[in-house]
C-alpha cells in the first residue's frame, strides 16, 4: 500500500489555510507579506516552481504570458454567441474555456512540460476572455493589451481599452495575490478531482469554473455590493441612519432564511486574513473623498452585520470573509459587479493550474469513501407484488 495519506486528506505544498488562527500561507509565504509586495507573475512562478523567481526568470515568465495572451477566433465566436443569447459572465467564461478543445486535441501529450504549457496558456488567456465578454456585450470590439504590460495591467487595459492608472493596477495585483490560491476550496477540489482521473487541463479548469459560479463559493462579492447599495437606497428613502437600515436588512435576511454575502466561512472561524489585506489595499486606492466615504460606509455596514449575526447566530463565528472587501476593492478599481466573480477566476486559475499539475503528476485518483446511510439490505419484490 503506497504511503499516500488517508483518502479524505489531500497533501499539497501550495497553500495552507488555518481557520482557527486566521492565517493563510501561500507557497510558504504569509499572505500579509506576499500579497501587497509581489507582482502576480511572481506568485504564479512561486506556485508552479515552489520558489520565487529571480529577475531573469520573472522577465521570461512575463514574456511567455504575453505571448500566449491571445483571444482565439473560436473563443471569440463562443463569447459572441453567449452575449447574443444573454448568457451570464460565468457561463460565458466556461463556454469560452471549453472552446479551446476545438483548438487542438485535448488529449495533449502526458508530459509535465505539455501540461505546464497548457497551464501557461490558461492563465494567460483568462483575462482576455473576461474582458472580451465585457466589451462585446457593450457593443465594443475586444481590446488587445500591449505585450509589455504585466498581467494585472493587461487585464485592465483589455477591459477599458486604455492604460489603467498605477494605483488601480497595484490594488488589483494585491487582490489577485490574495485570492490566487486557498487550499482545497470547492473549485480547486473540483479541478483536482478531474485531474486525478488523468483527464485534461481544459476539463479540469471548466469543472473549477462550474463550482466557482455558485453563490456559496465564488458568487458572493457581487451580492455583497448589492446589499450595500440596497441599504443605502433604504437610508435615502427613509432618512434613518445607515446603521439602522443595515440592522433591519440583516434581521430580515436571516429571518427569511437568507445569507449575508461576504460573511461566514467553512474554515475561518475568525476574520478571514484576506479581508484586512484587501481593506488596506482599498484604503490606498480611496484617495478621493467620494471613495473614502464609500469605504467608511462599507465599514459601518460590516460592523453592524457582524454584531447582528453574532446575536442571531451565536456560536457560528460568522466573520467577514474575503468577498466583502473584494466587492469594495473591485468597486473602487471600477469593475462592474457582475464581473467580480470572473475576475476572481482570472487570479484563481493560477492556483487551479498549480493544483492540477500537483495532482496529475504527484497524486492519485481522488475517491473518498461514502458513508452509506440508506436502508439495506432489502428483499427484492417483483412489480406485481408492489
Ligand atoms: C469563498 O472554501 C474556501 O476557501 C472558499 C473561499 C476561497 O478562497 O476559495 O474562501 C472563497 O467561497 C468565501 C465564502 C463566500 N461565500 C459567501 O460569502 C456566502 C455567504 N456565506 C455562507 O453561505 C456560508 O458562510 C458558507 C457557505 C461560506 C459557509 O457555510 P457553512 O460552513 O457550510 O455553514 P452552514 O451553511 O452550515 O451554516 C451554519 C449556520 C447556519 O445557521 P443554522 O442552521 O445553524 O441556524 O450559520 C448560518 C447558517 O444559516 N450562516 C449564515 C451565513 N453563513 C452561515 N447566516 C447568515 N449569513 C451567512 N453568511
Amino acid at each position: 500500500m503506497s504511503n499516500a495519506p488517508a483518502p479524505e486528506t489531500i497533501r499539497t505544498r501550495l497553500s495552507r489555510v488555518d481557520g482557527q488562527a486566521g492565517e493563510l500561507v501561500i507557497g510558504g509565504y504569509r499572505l500579509e507579506d506576499l500579497a501587497p509586495q509581489a507582482t502576480f507573475e511572481e506568485v504564479v512562478f512561486l506556485l508552479w516552481n515552489d520558489r520565487l523567481p529571480n529577475s531573469a526568470e520573472l522577465v521570461q515568465l512575463r514574456g511567455s504570458l504575453a505571448e500566449e495572451r491571445a483571444l482565439s477566433p473560436r473563443a471569440r465566436q463562443g463569447i459572441e454567441v453567449a452575449v447574443e443569447r444573454g448568457v451570464g459572465p460565468m457561463d460565458a467564461l466556461r463556454l469560452a474555456v471549453e472552446t479551446q478543445v476545438l483548438d487542438g486535441p485535448s488529449e495533449a501529450s502526458e508530459t509535465r512540460e505539455s501540461w505546464w504549457q497548457q497551464a501557461l496558456r490558461m492563465v494567460a488567456r483568462m483575462p482576455l476572455l473576461v474582458a472580451a465578454y465585457a466589451r462585446l456585450r457593450r457593443g465594443q470590439e475586444p481590446a488587445d493589451p500591449p505585450a509589455d504590460l504585466g498581467h494585472a495591467a493587461a487585464y485592465l487595459y483589455a477591459l477599458q481599452g486604455s492604460p489603467a492608472d498605477p494605483e488601480a493596477i497595484r490594488a488589483l495585483e494585491t487582490y489577485f495575490n490574495s485570492v490566487i490560491d486557498h487550499g482545497l476550496n470547492a473549485s480547486t477540489l473540483a479541478a483536482r478531482v478531474v485531474a486525478s482521473t488523468h483527464s485534461d487541463m481544459i476539463a479540469a479548469v471548466a469543472a473549477a469554473l462550474a463550482a466557482l459560479k455558485g453563490p456559496l463559493h465564488g458568487g458572493a462579492p457581487g451580492p455583497a455590493l448589492d446589499m450595500m447599495r440596497e441599504v443605502e437606497r433604504r437610508q435615502v428613502a427613509s432618512g434613518r441612519s445607515l446603521e439602522a437600515e443595515t440592522e433591519d436588512y440583516v434581521r430580515q435576511t436571516v429571518a427569511a432564511g437568507g445569507r449575508l454575502m461576504g460573511f461566514g466561512h467553512r474554515i475561518y472561524k475568525v476574520r478571514d486574513p484576506r479581508a484586512d489585506v484587501l481593506s488596506r489595499a482599498a484604503e490606498q486606492l480611496a484617495v478621493d473623498p467620494q471613495r473614502a466615504d464609500f469605504l467608511r460606509r462599507a465599514r459601518a455596514i460590516e460592523q453592524v452585520t457582524l454584531r447582528v449575526l453574532e446575536e442571531l447566530k451565536p456560536g457560528r463565528n460568522l466573520r467577514t470573509n474575503v468577498e466583502f472587501y473584494t466587492a469594495m476593492l473591485l468597486e473602487c478599481v471600477g469593475l462592474p459587479s457582475d464581473l467580480f466573480t470572473p475576475t476572481f477566476a482570472v487570479a484563481r486559475v493560477a492556483g487551479w493550474t498549480a493544483h492540477i499539475l500537483e495532482q496529475r503528476f504527484e497524486g492519485r485518483l481522488i475517491r473518498p469513501q461514502e458513508e452509506y446511510v440508506g436502508p439495506s439490505p432489502r428483499a427484492w419484490v417483483p412489480l406485481e407484488g408492489r
